[in-house]
């Protein structure tokens, strides 16, 4: 009983000891460049069925979160300081910028449609094709891409210094101040709060028979039925796999110029593989497809079953899975914008 006693005591104080001695050398210059607070961290939730719901957030680093969020905004990212990340992520407006390709610096004009970044953090890869393994990675495009930003982190990180807004937040997070690593930290941690849980298809897939209305509830039976879900499944309904474009008849003309990723690994079975897009928070993210080309949905579904599977949808089947994506708008948390 006192042996016990005494070692659960000894082990206590052991690991007390390890905690401290661990705090003292995170804090130690130079031992890390940037320090971690509280981890982002999710509360998944498992169910049977091709769909996901989309974990609610446990916790995040508020000051990174924020430091992220002023950066996100910021056009100090850009060369000329005309463009931030929320010039073409408008996160207030389904997190992309509704038109079918984006302008960056000097108005220039690139050839995709920019994703939205909400609930990017549960894409298993980043960009159209792909060509991006994580969020962190990601960054690195549009802040060099000469249409997009033009810039480089030397540049960013000398105005950065000149902004005593900025050095005061980095200094709270950052032991090492303004580096390219806590750039991209703060802008990632920020990035992975933008989730829209809540939505009514997850209420639904949860076990709430009423989330869903009568005719949405129908178009989920089709959307299962016609084998959309072969594709679009997941957390984000969408996002975890490659997928060709006109795998069965075919697309039209207009989406052709692009190749996706046979761009990045010179494969011919690659042409016209894309990521599949998320389909969460879609009505809210008009035009639609790589290159912006189709502006309604009704069209989008309409390639998508004839070009995808071989199905000549009904007029009735149209308005039953626009119902559906309806469903399929979330919330994001209170704070997080
Ligand atoms: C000039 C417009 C523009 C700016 C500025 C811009 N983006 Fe993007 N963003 C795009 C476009 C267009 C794509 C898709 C490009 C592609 O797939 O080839 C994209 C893709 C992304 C993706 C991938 C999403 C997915 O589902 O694959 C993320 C995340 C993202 N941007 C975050 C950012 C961040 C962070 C910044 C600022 C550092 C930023 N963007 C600046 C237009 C822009
Ligand atoms: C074989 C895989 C596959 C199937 C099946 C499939 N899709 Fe897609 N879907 C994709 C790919 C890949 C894209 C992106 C193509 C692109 O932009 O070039 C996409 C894009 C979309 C888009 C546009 C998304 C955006 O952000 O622009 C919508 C809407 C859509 N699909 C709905 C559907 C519906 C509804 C069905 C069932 C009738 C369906 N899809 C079946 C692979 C598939």
């Amino acid at each position: 009983m006192t042996y016990r006693y005494l070692l659960s005591v000894m082990v206590g104080l052991i690991s007390v000891a390890g905690l401290l001695l661990g705090y003292y050398l995170s804090m130690l210059p130079g031992t890390s460049q940037v320090m971690v607070r509280t981890p982002t961290e999710y509360e998944y939730v498992s169910i049977a069925g091709p769909i996901q719901p989309i974990p609610k957030l446990k916790s995040i680093d508020p000051l990174w979160r924020n430091l992220g969020r002023a950066l996100f905004n910021s056009p100090l990212l850009s060369t000329d300081n005309t463009v931030a990340c929320a010039s073409c992520h408008v996160v207030s407006q389904g997190g992309d910028d509704g038109f079918p390709v984006s302008a960056g610096i000097n108005g220039s004009i690139g050839s995709r449609n920019s994703p939205t970044v909400l609930n990017s953090a549960f894409n298993f890869r980043q960009f159209w094709d792909g060509r991006s393994a994580d969020l962190a990675e990601q960054v690195l495009g549009p802040i060099h891409n000469p249409i997009e930003m033009g810039s480089n982190f030397s540049q960013i990180i000398l105005k950065l210094k000149q902004s005593p807004e900025f050095v005061q937040a980095f200094r709270q997070v950052s032991p090492a101040g303004i580096t390219q690593a806590a750039i991209i930290k703060a802008l990632v941690t920020f990035e992975e709060s933008l989730i829209t849980p809540n939505a009514p298809i997850d209420r639904f897939l949860m076990g709430d028979k009423f989330a869903l209305s009568a005719q949405q509830k129908i178009g989920y039976r089709k959307f299962v039925d016609f084998g959309c879900v072969s594709c679009h499944q997941g957390r984000n309904i969408g996002g975890n796999l490659y997928q060709r474009l006109g795998r069965i008849a075919g697309v039209p003309e207009k989406l052709l110029k692009d190749k996706g990723r046979f761009k990045i690994t010179k494969n011919p079975n690659d042409q016209y593989v894309f990521k599949v897009p998320s389909l969460r928070n879609i009505n809210r993210t008009a035009p639609y497809f790589h290159n912006g080309s189709v502006a309604t949905l009704s069209e989008a579904v309409t390639i998508m079953a004839k070009g995808q599977l071989g199905i000549d949808l009904t007029k009735s089947d149209i308005e039953d899975l626009l119902a559906l994506f309806e469903a399929f708008n979330g919330h994001l948390p209170k704070g997080q914008l």
